[in-house]
């Protein structure tokens, strides 16, 4: 059904361009085709799958979602193979969404969302795990990722959804696993982790971080629980060889007893306290255990870029936001709040003298970081960033830059009304600089409401090398991965 919120081209009436937010409305149906709407070259050098997550629905019903966050997790998957592209999007069957689709209403919470019905309806109702955020492929495995939960397993070529995944167990109810695990690249293991409590002391209960190391096979080969102060705000981490690098954000939450009671969502109890400074815990991939520790300013760091040792120091990337303003515009993705990111921050830390420096790489507004990570946890010469970008229509990424190590950034903007996406590397086949690849980046035309992808050539992200245009939009999502293999 056309949502009359969505401007059109010929509906504006007037010479502004058209904000994201149409891009946020629902894709309810489930696609698989060939795409055979191809401006340029689809390059034969780009073999293997692109696969995509993020909040396929912001509506069930009449009800909108409480928080971008709570909407449920559809992945997409773009196939390259022998010059052709295929696409196809399923959503993740979960609980939540199946009973959700059948009873068209909301029934589970969320990150911010309530069950309408007040205080009976959500008391002692946990939130939901509708595994939105991202999309890992290890080990024979497709997860679906989502820190609030367990990791969601489905078939890489048909995107059929197979059910919870516990590496055997090894994941217990309340071992949650973030979005944002990463492959070491020298033994090819994961390694990810989750907030947690590890028991409870006089002081109440002990938070820590649980760290998992998830060998090339699959099997959980080791997880230790690092004892934290408070209980983390922690969304990503930064990988070396040696180490898991842990920020914990001045973000913090308060009164959780009222999120239990059903009073509050843990959206309403998480705020940022600008006098707490961040926290960084080095974690020994060896032994699992917290080596260093360092205090920096107040701040948050949700998304990392490389990270890598130099000598005695530690040097990692990261999109440094000085506030949690975001989290307001996301409760209500319709109502026309600008979406925005950090800025683009390297830290070294020192192991020997307890040093902690950092600099700002660009300034330019950033998220999303992606790089080549065949450099993963060795030092890189290129990462790539979505941007948000004053072009005369600012709600939303619109650009992305190629930065080098040294700060030269190459910004590409999009036209007004057109919205961007985190821009992913992915490797050519014949190629072996660092930068030999292609930048892909999901485009949402405002204009025509349709979405396509955009793909550049990432040692001159100024060309455009091929446009694959979509039958329909694509709701804008978070995190994706490109694997080698071809999955149809
Ligand atoms: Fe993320």
């Amino acid at each position: 059904m056309a949502n009359p919120q969505i401007p059109t081209s010929t509906s504006l009436g007037n010479n502004e361009p058209p904000t994201c937010h149409g891009g946020l409305e629902n894709l309810d149906e489930e696609h698989s085709y060939w795409i055979d709407k191809v401006e340029g070259t689809i390059p034969l050098d780009l073999r293997g799958t692109f696969f995509r997550n993020g909040p396929g629905r912001q509506r069930i019903g009449d009800e909108q979602y409480g928080h971008w966050f709570d909407g449920d997790g559809m992945l997409c998957a773009f196939t390259f193979a022998e010059g052709k592209v295929h696409f196809k999007n399923a959503y993740v069957k979960t609980p939540k969404y199946l009973d959700e689709t059948a009873s068209q209403s909301i029934r589970y919470r969320g990150f911010g969302t309530q069950i309408p019905g007040g205080l009976k309806a959500n008391f002692l109702k946990m939130p939901a795990n509708p595994a939105n955020t991202s999309i890992m492929y290890h080990a024979g495995k497709l997860l679906a990722l989502n820190e609030g939960g367990r990791p969601w397993e489905l078939l890489p070529d048909s995107l059929d959804t197979v059910g919870e995944y516990t590496y055997d167990g090894a994941l217990g109810r309340s071992n949650v696993f973030s979005a944002h695990g990463k492959i070491h690249q020298r033994t090819g293991d994961y390694i990810n982790f989750g907030a947690g409590i590890s028991g409870f002391g006089l002081r109440g209960p002990q938070a820590c971080l649980n760290v998992y190391r998830i060998n090339a096979a699959g099997e959980m080969a080791a997880k230790a629980a690092i004892p934290l102060n408070s209980f983390p705000f922690c969304h990503d981490f930064a990988l070396t060889d040696k180490y898991a690098v842990f920020f914990i954000n001045s973000i913090v939450f308060g009164g959780m007893g009222n999120v239990i009671l059903g009073r509050k969502t843990i959206s309403d109890q998480v705020h940022f306290n600008e006098q707490q400074p961040m926290t960084v815990h080095v974690v020994s991939l060896d032994t699992l255990t917290s080596v260093a520790q360092f205090e920096t300013d107040p701040g948050a760091i949700i998304h990392f870029g490389n990270a890598f040792e130099d000598g005695d120091e530690i040097v990692v990337d990261g999109m440094y936001a000085g506030d949690f303003d975001a989290n307001e515009t996301l409760r209500d993705v319709f109502a026309g709040g600008r979406f925005g990111g950090g800025t683009y921050r390297r830290y070294r830390m020192n192991l020997q003298n307890k040093a902690l420096g950092w600099e700002q790489i660009t300034s330019t507004e950033s998220e999303f970081p992606t790089f080549n990570t065949r450099k993963a946890g060795q030092q890189h010469e290129y990462c790539y960033t979505a941007c948000s970008i004053d072009n005369g229509a600012n709600s939303f990424f619109n650009g992305f830059q190629k930065v080098s190590f040294d700060g030269d950034a190459t910004l590409v903007t999009l036209p007004p009304g057109f919205y961007g996406s985190e821009p992913l590397f992915a490797p050519s086949t014949s190629g072996h600089q660092e930068d030999d690849g292609y930048l892909l980046e999901v485009v949402y035309d405002a204009y025509e409401h349709l979405s396509e992808l955009q793909i550049y050539r990432a040692q001159d992200p100024t060309e455009r090398v091929c446009t694959l245009g979509l039958q329909h939009h694509l709701p804008h999502q978070f995190h994706g991965y490109f694997s080698e293999e071809v999955f149809i």
